[in-house]
């Protein structure tokens, strides 16, 4: 059992740790939380997409202009990524979704259409939503990646995840390689017209050979 001198002497080491320490200790905790929320969605090829990253204008078809459209988009609430495969729209779509967790200091979902298309076939009858889209539903930001390129089926969750999104604006940004109109075509077309109208669209186009 400690003396009565110890146990003063051990509080007073504990009343000189500096003023701040434990919040600043939270503040890092809470960053890595939602760090590590993001980072658990986000495929891992894509692990070097940040907009500091030297590799990003390269990889990116119209190299330094995109890059600045989509470090500005962080701050839009709906955001669509448009162009050919392989033009750079999920590499840039993954920087934003980055900078945006780190500024918002709140966990962005990375969501590949594929996966939650398919959410609900996997799931059991009567046992409710999938958990996936319960997730893309409540994220405080949802990027749906590659956006039709999932199979077409009868339950595809993704038309209910945009509106429900839309509803309750919430923030909600896209990579797609179909148009604008085949994308209101094959969803709930009032609710993603609406997104299109408001959305910072930007569009990637390889350059025409010389
Ligand atoms: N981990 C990686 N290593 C090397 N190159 C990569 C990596 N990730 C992406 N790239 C390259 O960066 C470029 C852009 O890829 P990105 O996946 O962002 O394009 P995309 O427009 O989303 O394509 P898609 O329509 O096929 O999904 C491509 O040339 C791709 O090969
Ligand atoms: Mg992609």
């Amino acid at each position: 059992m400690k003396t009565l001198e110890e146990i003063i002497a051990d509080c007073a080491k504990i009343a000189t740790v500096p003023e701040g320490t434990w919040e600043a200790d939270q503040e890092r905790l809470r960053r890595e939380e939602v760090r590590d929320e993001l980072e658990a969605t986000i495929p891992r090829d894509l692990r070097w997409a940040r907009f500091n990253a030297p590799e990003l204008a390269g990889r990116v078809v119209g190299g330094a202009d995109p890059v600045a459209r989509s470090q500005a988009a962080v701050r839009c609430q709906y955001v669509v990524w448009m162009g050919h495969a392989g033009t750079g729209k999920t590499s840039l779509a993954t920087a934003a979704l980055r900078a945006w967790s780190r500024d918002a200091k709140r966990a962005a979902m990375f969501g590949r259409a594929h996966h939650l298309g398919t959410a609900r076939i996997q799931q059991r009858a009567g046992s409710g939503e999938a958990p996936i889209v319960a997730r893309a539903i409540a994220a405080p930001l949802l990027l749906i990646d590659d956006l039709g390129a999932e199979a077409q089926t009868q339950n595809n969750a993704i038309a209910d995840v945009i509106r429900d999104r839309f509803d309750e604006e919430k923030p909600l940004w896209f990579t797609t390689g179909l148009t604008a109109n085949e994308v209101a075509a094959r969803y709930d077309g009032g609710a993603v017209r609406r997104i299109f109208e408001r959305a910072m669209v930007i569009q990637l186009v390889r350059p025409e050979p010389a």
